[in-house]
């Protein structure tokens, strides 16, 4: 399309000002623009206006498997969960898409080495604990691995460079999630470039979406996929396509599962398992009230204890439904590096814009059905978020020394 023809879409929306600079820019530069105004999705700004909360139903705690009836019962678990996960019907979906902006680095989290004595990455970690499975199972789990646009390339060149760490190049795809434009808090499309929107990745609640645009939920259908472990990048004792897990959550015939540690302290900021409106959903940290929050039990223990630790099961036939359904925006207030009127690249001290992300979190409520599943925080739960301090690398190493992982 010409100048005057997006400059029409964008007055429909009120965001003439993304042309400004249009003059000046060659070719490439008015294609790559086009491109991404093509890609808006319109219905996202209308949200940045109020910062709108979504509307919560009415709360209430959840009952899952908690560690004592897994013990009980790990037998049964082990020997469906294997069978499923020999029979090629489990794989693993790596979300390494985020910014990892607490951590403070511009190269992929995964890529972070966390060794002291020698190198150890945290995507090599992952891997070794998947290898884990294989060897227990006697099968590869498919395992996809999704990034954004801005570290798609980083995190293949990572992977190639270090022979996928072992694992079978066949058994291993990546695909790149889509990106969300940000806006300033008067509702316009901020520039981070003459020729570009400030885009930033979408949330990691379009995983599903970005797997069937990159044609590999077919892949996995093709497989016999019936169930995608989606797990996080930063938990390095992440224990991923866990026949005991899978065993659980095929044999509660429920849709999800959603591995839980029991919260450390009310204010610990994890979202947390409950009911909504009777179905079951996570929450917020920051929506649980500190009435919820500090609500105990007879026996002293939290109510509201079920911390997710992002690492949930879905049944393959709920996703479609899940993708149609579309999923809750977030709306977050953010430091957003934009061009000035000047055309001046600025990085603001503070918020000065909204970012829209859609979370895997609500997927559980569109499901209609979770089982929670306890495991131990010790064995289970080293998320790496800041560099230091609590969910840092420092707590990882501890924890993974302490799991007799040698730094
Ligand atoms: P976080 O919520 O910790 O976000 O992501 P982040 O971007 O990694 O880190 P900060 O907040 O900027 O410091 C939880 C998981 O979801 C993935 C992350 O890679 C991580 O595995 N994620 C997050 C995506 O894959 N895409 C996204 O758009 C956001």
């Amino acid at each position: 399309m010409k100048r005057s023809e997006w400059m029409e879409v964008l007055a429909a929306h009120g965001q003439e000002h993304v042309l400004r600079w249009w003059d000046e820019l060659d070719e490439a530069g008015r294609r790559k623009l086009s491109e991404q105004i093509a890609r808006v999705d319109w219905s996202l700004l209308d949200l940045a206006a109020g910062h709108r909360v979504l509307p919560k139903g009415q709360i209430a705690p959840i009952d899952g498997l908690d560690l004592d009836e897994i013990a009980r019962r790990r037998e049964q678990f082990l020997r469906t969960g294997k069978e499923a996960i020999a029979q090629g019907k489990v794989a693993a979906v790596l979300l390494a898409g985020g910014q990892g902006t607490r951590l403070g680095s511009d190269a992929p989290k995964g890529t972070f080495d966390l060794g002291i004595t020698h190198p150890l990455y945290i995507f090599e970690q992952l891997i070794r604990n998947l290898q884990d499975v294989v060897a227990q199972c006697g099968a590869f789990v498919p395992l996809y691995i999704m990034t954004s646009e801005e570290n798609d390339a980083a995190t293949r060149a990572f992977f190639a460079e270090h022979d996928d760490f072992g694992y079978p190049a066949d058994h291993i795809a990546f695909f790149c999630q889509e990106m969300a434009p940000a806006v300033g808090f008067d509702g316009k499309l901020l520039m981070s470039a003459k020729d570009s929107l400030a885009l930033s990745p979408n949330g990691n609640g379009g995983w599903y979406a970005s797997l069937v645009r990159a044609g590999l939920a077919q892949d996995a259908a093709r497989r016999g996929v019936e169930w995608f472990n989606v797990f996080a990048v930063d938990n390095v004792l992440q224990r991923m396509a866990d026949p005991v897990f899978v065993g659980a959550t095929i044999a509660s015939g429920r849709a999800t599962g959603a591995k839980f540690v029991r919260k450390a302290y009310p204010e610990e900021r994890v979202g947390v398992l409950c009911l909504e409106d009777g179905k079951p959903g996570v929450i917020e940290y920051y929506e649980l009230t500190p009435e919820m929050a500090n609500l105990r039990d007879d026996c002293g223990r939290l109510v509201y204890a079920c911390g997710v630790t992002l690492n949930y099961l879905f049944r393959a036939d709920v996703l479609q439904k899940i993708a149609d359904d579309r999923l809750p925006v977030h709306v977050a207030k953010k430091k957003i590096a934009c061009l000035n009127e000047a055309g001046e690249l600025v990085h603001p001290e503070r918020e000065n814009g909204c970012k829209f992300e859609t979370l895997i979190l609500d997927m559980i409520r569109c499901a209609g059905s979770c089982l929670p599943f306890e495991v131990e925080r010790e064995r289970e739960f080293a998320p790496i978020k800041n560099r230091t301090g609590v969910d840092s690398v420092d707590t990882a190493r501890a924890l993974l020394e302490k799991n007799g992982v040698k730094l």
